[in-house]
């Protein structure tokens, strides 16, 4: 099929790839120039792995190209709208005025039988709304909400496997002409047996939003059973290990640390009370705002824990920060705990040193006042304290002995409750975790 993807950020220069992986022709389209550029070189304007060897394999097959004409979509059957739903500046709503862009710009190339397929997270109403529009243009095209979940880090095996497709059409039924086209999309993936909901438009658009929130609420509820562990002196990690092994609990999302980043959870849950608001159901969403407070709460404890690590004080205390990005394998830092922490440090009077094997760059341009340091045994040297915020393997495989000889003073304050606590502690560190005794 011939493909059009709106929009080639993170989620749409993946998904770009990843259609021309499964055997279509695909044209991304972007008003930004140095991103249409560097794609067209096949180099990725952000680190994902794998994702460098899928554009140069795609590329040289002829079937995937990168333009900042919108004119390119015309002659396309299906068009995918990637673009960002930002925070809007001082608002918890989300910034919906890219994906109207788009949608706009399609409109003069719909032609009958065309699909326009919004993959960007929205509130719920959106969908609706365009679809509208898009029928208002051309009576026989249609649009399908249908969500993504692909996780940074492991967007490409995402985008190509997913573990679900969820197809939100008008009305919600299995006959709509639009379900065949989009199966046709994705029939390599659905031959595998991947299973495929049909829903209507709102139920599409509230999928993906409950899906966040939920992920959300179940790290915030560990982190809050982390701080009743630290009231009491109980260890979280064996909490989580022994509630997780009931198959309705499960163990994963069940990390207690300093909480959680990223472009999408924190955004999409403010996002999600936002919109509740609006159609007054703001009541049933009042517990997100508690898990958004857990959440924030885990970066002034990590200052403070920090702070008696240092006997008291973080005035002149040389500590290096283990991290930079929001989660490991990525080098993205949108609201990333661990640059946070490193910032409100620096603001208390500690001389901090950040190092991170891909995030550096993008750290920098938030934060130019934090010293940064790409080597990871000259970010280490002659520190007072270590924190690790981001668990790259880099960081997880640091040997404590070898360590111990590069820093002043052996002390360990792990936010991510990864490292062995025996290992450390018996080569002279004082380790601490979160949560745990
Ligand atoms: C998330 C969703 O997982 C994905 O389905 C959606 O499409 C986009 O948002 P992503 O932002 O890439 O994906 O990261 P994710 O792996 O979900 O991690 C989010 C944050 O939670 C990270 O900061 C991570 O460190 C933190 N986290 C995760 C925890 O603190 N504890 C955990 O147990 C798991």
């Amino acid at each position: 099929m011939r493909i059009s993807v709106i929009g080639c950020g993170y989620l749409g220069a993946v998904h770009a790839a990843c259609m021309a992986k499964l055997g279509h022709d695909v044209v991304g389209i972007d008003v930004d120039e140095q991103k249409i550029a560097a794609l067209s070189n096949a180099t990725a304007p952000f680190y994902e792995p794998g994702l460098v060897d899928l554009l140069e394999e795609v590329q040289l097959t002829g079937s995937l190209s990168f333009t900042t004409d919108m004119t390119a979509a015309a002659g396309c059957d299906v068009h995918f709208i990637c673009v960002g739903t930002p925070q809007k500046k001082g608002e918890n709503g989300a910034d919906v005025s890219y994906v109207d862009a788009a949608l706009y710009g399609i409109l003069p190339h719909l032609k009958a039988g065309n699909i326009v397929v919004g993959k960007s997270t929205v509130p719920v109403g959106t969908a609706s709304r365009l679809s509208a529009v898009v029928t208002g243009a051309e009576p026989l095209a249609h649009l399908v909400w249908n969500p993504e979940f692909l996780r940074e880090g492991h967007a490409v095996a995402d985008t190509i496997r997913p573990d679900r497709f969820v197809y939100g059409v008008d009305g919600g039924a299995e006959d709509h002409p639009a379900v065949d086209v989009l199966d046709e999309v994705y029939a390599a993936a659905l031959d595998s047996g991947i299973p495929r909901l049909v829903t209507d438009h709102p139920t599409a658009e509230l999928v993906k939003t409950a899906a966040n929130s939920f992920l959300a609420t179940k790290i915030s509820f560990i982190n809050a059973m982390a701080e009743v562990c630290e009231a009491t002196g109980a260890d979280v990690t064996q909490l989580a290990d022994a509630i997780g092994m009931d198959d309705r609990i499960g163990r994963k999302f069940l990390n207690a640390g300093i909480g959680f980043g990223g472009g999408c959870l924190p955004k999409d849950i403010r996002a999600f009370m936002a919109r509740a608001g609006e159609l007054g159901a703001d009541q049933a969403l009042t517990f997100l705002r508690e898990v958004d407070a857990i959440n924030m709460r885990r970066r002034g404890r990590v200052v403070e824990l920090a702070r008696e690590l240092c006997g008291g004080t973080l005035m002149g205390q040389r500590i290096t920060v283990l991290g930079a990005a929001f989660k490991p394998n990525s080098d993205d830092v949108r609201d990333s705990p661990a640059l946070s922490i490193a910032a409100q440090l620096q603001l208390q009077g500690a001389v901090v040193t950040v190092t991170d094997p891909k995030a550096l760059d993008n750290a920098a341009k938030r934060f130019p006042e934090l010293h940064y340091e790409s080597d990871l045994d000259e970010a280490i040297n002659g520190a007072d304290a270590l924190l690790l915020l981001t668990e790259w393997k880099a960081h997880t495989d640091l040997d404590p002995h070898s360590v111990g000889d590069l820093v002043t003073s052996r002390r360990m304050l792990d936010g991510r409750n990864i490292l062995d606590a025996t290992k450390w502690r018996s080569a002279g560190w004082t380790y601490r975790g979160l949560g745990r005794p």
